[in-house]
């Protein structure tokens, strides 16, 4: 492995380390320990570095990011957010003044976030410090100190990085890392018992909290015909290796339900990381991409060598962790209708933001002249696998879209799901939830503000 990247506007060259060495130990075992270890799972936030490629700037979770995934880039450590002459960088100044630290543990992965929404102008504080976790200080005063520092200029040297990784020769990784899917499908076929590592959201932790040994793998962060996002005939055709972050982007305004549940998918370091290629091939039951896009009656596609082929996405998830995907084949994308006025996705976990989904219900009716004339429903969290609330479908189709027909919608949801006991929710919390979701919905569409954002007492 021959991994090179900027690391604080200084190349570095990494040689010998195992592919799966992840960024966080790899800096603190260097030396720079300003970036910490909180959960080593991707959800405290403690570990978050900016990450600036052809595409901008990031802030990702070091703990789960392996260091091919790095190459060509540029990172900027806690260490790095101050100036060349050791000058305080405005939000450093703002966390000062406004008492946004007390332990610190939290404050440079608060510190980092807060850089990066700095410099690409990022107002919404809430949303870019949702995957922050803090103990002791509280949220108010960092909040404050991310609005004070709103207004400040960007200083020179956050602005360095994206010219200076234009420059940048990184020459060869030393890992196999496919420039595109031709590539890939090629090397896949010969290695069918590889992992592939898109974002490594999932894969990391396979690493840091398993301690799993995983060669070989093949890191498609650089698989450019898999990362655009097209639309053609009415349809958006997404590639399998765009981020989570750029999909909600795509869809934010297009089907504004859809894309307000992927606001709450996992935190904004995450989101830029994690894709959706690599949420559908993961194949968990409570996935949130999954049971939206089967609302949306998405295709999946599929490459194996030469052959591609497409299914219904409900079709690919055959049981608990058990895809319809053969070796050497690999998620080339997705695609669905470019808008869906009455798509509607409810997320519901135990924390607003930065949680899994408890139940992930997705609705997506069209009622003509009154009448139903067709239903697509999925759920995540109720089953083994995301799977359509067929009897409840059944009960809609063909009938006027009442209250009455709403109801005995949700009694025949009973005999869609017998959904398990788990840490996160009874199985009688998650039925009369999915039931409830289905009346929600039905107000939803009649205009009754149901967001918890939205409702007032
Ligand atoms: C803190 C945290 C919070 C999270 N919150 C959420 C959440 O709110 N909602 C949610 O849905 N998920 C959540 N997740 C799970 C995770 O983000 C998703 O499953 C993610 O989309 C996986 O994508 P990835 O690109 O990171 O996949 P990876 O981790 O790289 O890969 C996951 C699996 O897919 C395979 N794979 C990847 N790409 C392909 C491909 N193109 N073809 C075939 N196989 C492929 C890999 O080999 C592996 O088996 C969370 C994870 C973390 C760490
Ligand atoms: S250490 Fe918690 S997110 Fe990385
Ligand atoms: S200041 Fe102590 S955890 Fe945030």
């Amino acid at each position: 492995m021959s991994i090179a990247f900027l690391l604080n506007g200084t190349p570095v060259r990494i040689e010998g380390e195992a592919p799966t060495r992840t960024l966080l130990d790899w800096l603190r075992s260097g030396g720079l320990t300003g970036t910490k270890e909180g959960c080593n799972e991707g959800d405290c936030g403690a570990c978050t570095v900016m990450v600036t490629d052809a595409s901008g700037s990031k802030a990702l979770n070091a703990c789960i990011l392996f260091l091919p995934q790095l190459h060509g880039k540029a990172v900027r450590t806690v260490e790095g957010i101050s100036g060349p002459k050791g000058e305080m960088h405005p939000v450093q100044v703002a966390m000062v003044s406004h008492h946004g630290s007390q332990c610190g543990f939290c404050t440079p992965g608060f510190v980092v976030s807060m850089a990066v929404a700095h410099l690409n102008g990022d107002r919404a504080h809430d949303d870019a410090l949702a995957g922050n976790l803090c103990r002791c200080t509280g949220y108010a005063p960092i909040i404050r100190a991310a609005e004070a520092a709103a207004g400040e200029a960007v200083p020179e040297w956050m602005k360095a990085d994206r010219a200076a990784v234009a420059e940048f020769a990184a020459g060869e990784a030393g890992v196999f890392r496919p420039a595109d899917s031709d590539a890939l499908a090629d090397w896949y076929l010969a290695n069918p018992d590889a992992v592939l590592v898109a974002g490594a959201t999932d894969v990391g932790l396979w690493v840091t909290k398993q301690l799993r040994d995983l060669t070989p793998v093949a890191f498609l962060n650089g698989v450019k015909d898999l990362q655009g996002i097209e639309v053609q005939g009415g349809q958006l055709h997404v590639g399998a290796c765009v981020t989570i972050d750029a999909l909600r982007e795509a869809v934010a305004e297009r089907m504004p339900s859809f894309g307000e549940m992927l606001r709450r998918y996992a935190s904004v370091q995450v989101r830029n990381a994690a894709t959706i290629g690599g949420n559908i091939a993961n194949g968990s039951p409570i996935g949130d991409g999954p049971p939206a896009l089967i609302a949306l009656g998405a295709t999946l596609h599929l490459r194996r060598g030469d052959e591609m082929r497409s299914m219904p996405l409900e079709d690919f998830f055959i049981e608990y962790r058990k895809q319809d995907r053969m070796p050497g084949e690999f998620v080339a994308g997705v695609s669905f209708p470019e808008r869906a006025d009455a798509l509607r996705c409810y997320k519901i976990s135990k924390r607003f933001d930065q949680d899994i989904s408890a139940v992930c219900g997705c609705f997506n009716v069209t009622v003509e002249d009154g009448r139903v004339i067709e239903a697509r429903i999925a759920f995540g969290g109720m089953a083994g696998v995301p799977k359509r609330a067929a009897m409840a479908e059944a009960a809609l189709v063909g009938r006027d879209w009442t209250e009455a027909t709403v109801e005995a919608a949700a009694e025949a949801m009973a005999g869609d799901f017998t959904p398990m006991t788990d840490m996160r929710a009874s199985a009688g919390y998650r039925m009369l939830t999915a039931q409830n979701l289905m009346r929600r919905y039905f107000q939803d569409l009649n205009g009754t503000p149901v967001s918890v954002l939205e409702v007032t007492a």
